[in-house]
């Protein structure tokens, strides 16, 4: 026998040991599990993101899946540890609740699916094995959430004082005046992978009014006070006060025409939309100059 083929055996053998041994280790979700030193928790995630997640997200986690390409928008890459829906500052990591919270509800206008009809645990152990692929997961803790205050009255009072804020805002250089994601803003819009982005359409919502991260008005609170990390919608925590938020909340929900709501009845009552043109706004609301390339302005708080 050459040396060659001594060395060989000596690695077939090992390797036949080693599958035996990743075997036992992740027999619970079915599947081989070859990636050593990972606790029981990460090693079943292992398995079922090899059966459920690898076509989009791809097995390095990179969200390069044979199916990535012809998905828009792309399915997330994990290595960067970039996710758009945290109850936690913008730039901060996510609870692993945010991200159970994302695998029970998929992801609205895009191709990730629900996996809610996966157990508890098995999604659990997902979100273990995903945490994997990032380093920052190791150095870093998740943000803490941010405080949302009770919610306040839904009257015309409060969605137009939102509707002042959206111009104030500058949310209509994307969105566009009627949100129907069409700002002048709108076209020039990429995400941190360089690919082509569209701002959330108000009006395409069907009745249940639905949005990537949530579908409540506490989800919608959120949504613009944490920001969508790794795409141009900004976080606006520093810039509106918590309880203007609600106002602004009570007003999107007024572009959302197809919903039935509490905001649409009140806004109806009121007149319709012109009721928010009433006497008393101020003129330089409803138009502002356009400025620093469709980003709201820093500092330019209340
Ligand atoms: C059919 C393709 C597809 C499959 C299968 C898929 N995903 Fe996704 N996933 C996507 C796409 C596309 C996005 C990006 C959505 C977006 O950016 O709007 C995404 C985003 C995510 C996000 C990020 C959400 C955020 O807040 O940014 C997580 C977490 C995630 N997927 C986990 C999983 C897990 C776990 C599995 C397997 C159980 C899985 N995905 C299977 C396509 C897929
Ligand atoms: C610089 C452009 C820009 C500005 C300014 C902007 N947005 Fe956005 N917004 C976006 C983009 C792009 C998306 C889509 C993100 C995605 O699909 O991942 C979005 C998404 C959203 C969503 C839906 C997120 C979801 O979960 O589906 C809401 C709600 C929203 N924006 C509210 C606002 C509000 C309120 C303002 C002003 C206070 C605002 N946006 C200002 C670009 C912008």
């Amino acid at each position: 026998m050459t040396i060659r083929t001594t060395c060989r055996c000596i690695l077939f053998i090992a390797m036949a040991l080693g599958s035996v041994f990743a075997q036992n280790a992740g027999t619970s979700s079915g599947y081989p599990t070859p990636r050593d030193g990972f606790p029981p928790s990460e090693q079943r995630g292992h398995g079922l993101y090899l059966r459920y997640c690898v076509y989009c997200h791809g097995v390095f986690g990179d969200g390069n899946g044979d199916n990535a390409q012809f998905l828009d928008p792309r399915p997330r890459d994990f290595t960067a540890a970039t996710f758009k829906c945290r109850s936690t500052p913008t730039g901060t990591l996510p609870l692993d609740s945010d991200l159970i919270n994302t695998l029970l509800r998929g992801v609205e206008a895009s191709n990730m699916p629900s996996w809610r009809p996966l157990s508890d645990e098995n999604r659990q152990d997902l979100i273990a094995y995903i945490k994997t692929f990032s380093e920052r997961w190791k150095t870093e803790k998740a943000g803490d959430p941010i405080k949302i205050p009770a919610e306040t009255a839904v009257d015309i009072a409060s969605i137009r004082h939102g509707a002042e804020l959206f111009q104030k805002m500058e949310c209509w250089k994307c969105h566009g005046q009627q949100g129907h994601g069409d700002g002048p803003s709108a076209s020039t819009l990429t995400d941190s992978k360089d690919q082509p982005i569209h701002p959330y359409n108000f009006a395409a919502a069907e009745n249940d009014g639905r949005f990537k991260c949530g579908v409540t008005n506490q989800d919608l609170y959120r949504i613009f006070m944490t920001g969508v990390d790794g795409t141009p919608m900004p976080s606006f925590a520093d810039v509106i006060q918590p309880n203007d938020a609600w106002d602004l909340v009570h007003f999107l929900r007024t572009l959302q025409t197809n919903r039935r709501s509490p905001e649409n009845s009140a806004l109806k009552a009121a007149g319709g939309p012109s009721a928010l043109k009433a006497p008393g706004d101020k003129p330089s609301a409803s138009n502002p100059a356009p400025s620093n390339n469709g980003r709201p302005s820093a500092g330019g708080g209340r």
